[in-house]
């Protein structure tokens, strides 16, 4: 057989790379530079220097039944994690795009932006006037940054980071506190529900106030305190600071800002902290074979060994509440709509639901009014049962020791 030529060798490998481009046209970049575009349509991404994060377009939940909401949102995720990304850093968590006609770009002005159906929303503000280049990129660490770069291409003055924003994760190098120079509060929300990243009910950050601890306020009341830090941990929640093998941990409190940070010994561990939708702070490590995360809750609440899914909130004892009540997931439904009521505002997460019927003497259940995305409420009232079947969405039954309230009795 003839050799080929060198340079056709070349062209037919450039034009297959080409072709190949162009059917799966997703692009990935490392430097986005003014005027460059993200197109949803295209699956485009922005990949970090290291490879371990990008940034695109997601929709969180789709694994749901009910298939999801439909909703798209720029966020920063794990690249090579297989399942479906848990966005550790959202752009807009309260303004999802619709229709794939997103397009996230760093715009003329230095800032970065999100537009779609018409509107745009600026990502990335900041006052600073700019003299020269700008240019955004993921750090190593997953911070999103918004920096200078001078004709030599060496990147100067930081003008926006995604670690001074952030949404419901804290990775290793995050500050969660506040900045009293600056005014800044850096605290982390719960998502509203699996599908929706907007803020929901618990919000994690330090004490305002004098003492060295995190809080986790609940709606606008103060749910769970840490205990101080004291000698390298918090004092009612030891289990936080139990992993020195791999992490250090700091808590820093002067006249300029007041903040708990941690890091990692090692890079090549991943970690993150979140506060979940039932206000526990979940710690999770990626296991070493990089498929799964092994994740740890703090508690306010007592586990219950029968039921480890049970809903896990602290609520105030009252004249029918004494505390020993538990509500369960189970899939089925209540026979009898009489027996119905409904809160259907878009802004209540499960947690609300469960407060509500708490509180109601008259509630033996509740589920999300939205299936789709996991908001508002649908409670039932004593004098129907519930029916077990796994052909229907969940529904958190009231439970009292091994008996499950308003369960209908043929049911075990
Ligand atoms: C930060 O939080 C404190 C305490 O909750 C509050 O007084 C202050 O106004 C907040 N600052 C900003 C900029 O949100
Ligand atoms: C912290 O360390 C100091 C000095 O080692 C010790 O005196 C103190 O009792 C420790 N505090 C706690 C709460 O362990
Ligand atoms: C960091 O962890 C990786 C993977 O577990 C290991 O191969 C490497 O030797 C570690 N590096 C150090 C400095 O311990
Ligand atoms: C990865 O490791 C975890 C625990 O270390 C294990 O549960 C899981 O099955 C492993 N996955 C694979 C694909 O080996
Ligand atoms: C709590 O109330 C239930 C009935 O609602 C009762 O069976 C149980 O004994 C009570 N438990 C305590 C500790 O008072
Ligand atoms: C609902 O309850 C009624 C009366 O207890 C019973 O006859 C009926 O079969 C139930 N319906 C369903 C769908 O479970
Ligand atoms: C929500 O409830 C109100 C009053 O109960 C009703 O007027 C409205 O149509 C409901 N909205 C939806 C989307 O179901
Ligand atoms: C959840 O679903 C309801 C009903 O479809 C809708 O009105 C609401 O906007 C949705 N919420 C989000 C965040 O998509």
């Amino acid at each position: 057989m003839a050799k080929m030529p060198r340079c056709l060798e070349l062209l037919i490998l450039l034009s297959c790379f080409c072709i190949q481009s162009f059917l799966n046209s997703h692009a990935e970049t490392i430097l986005l530079k003014q005027g460059q575009q993200l197109l949803e349509r295209y699956s485009d991404h922005l990949v970090s220097e290291n490879g371990i994060f990008k940034l695109g377009f997601v929709s969180p939940g789709t694994a749901s039944v009910s298939g999801g909401t439909g909703n798209r949102y720029v966020g920063i995720y794990y690249r090579k994690l297989p399942s479906h990304p848990d966005a550790v850093w959202v752009a807009n968590p309260e303004t999802p795009t619709k229709d794939s006609s997103g397009v996230f770009t760093l715009d003329g002005d230095g800032k970065l932006k999100l537009i779609h159906s018409g509107r745009q929303l600026t990502v990335s503000d900041y006052n600073q006037t700019v003299s020269g280049n700008v240019t955004a990129s993921i750090l190593g660490t997953g911070n999103l940054v918004v920096r200078e770069v001078a004709s030599n291409g060496t990147f100067g003055n930081v003008l926006w980071e995604s670690f001074n924003h952030p949404t419901n994760t804290l990775l290793p190098g995050m500050k969660l506190g506040m900045n009293h120079k600056r005014g800044q509060n850096l605290t982390l929300s719960s998502w509203l529900s699996d599908q929706v990243p907007a803020p929901g009910a618990f919000r994690l950050g330090v004490d305002p106030g004098d003492t060295n601890q995190l809080v986790i306020w609940r709606r606008e009341d103060v749910y769970w305190t840490s205990g101080v830090w004291e000698n390298g941990s918090f004092q009612a929640a030891p289990e936080l600071t139990r992993r020195v093998d791999l992490f250090d941990f700091t808590f820093v409190s002067n006249k300029e800002e007041k903040y708990f940070s941690y890091s990692v010994k090692n890079s090549s561990t991943l970690s993150r902290w979140e506060p979940n939708s039932w206000g526990q702070i979940m710690q999770s490590i990626l296991t070493p074979n990089g498929t799964a995360w092994e994740s740890t809750g703090t508690s306010p609440c007592k586990f219950n060994q029968y039921y480890p899914d049970a809903m896990c909130i602290e609520e105030k004892l009252s004249e029918c509440r004494n505390g020993t009540e538990l509500f369960v997931p189970s899939r089925g439904y209540f026979n009898g709509t009489e027996f119905l009521y409904y809160d259907n505002d878009t802004n209540l997460a499960l947690s609300d639901c469960h407060t509500t019927c708490w509180s109601d003497c008259s509630c033996i259940g509740y589920e999300s009014y939205y299936s789709n995305n996991g908001t508002g409420c649908v409670f039932m009232r004593e004098g129907t049962k519930f029916e077990k079947n796994d052909y229907f969405g969940v529904t958190y039954v009231l439970t009292i020791g091994n008996n499950s309230k308003g369960m209908s009795d043929h049911i075990t």
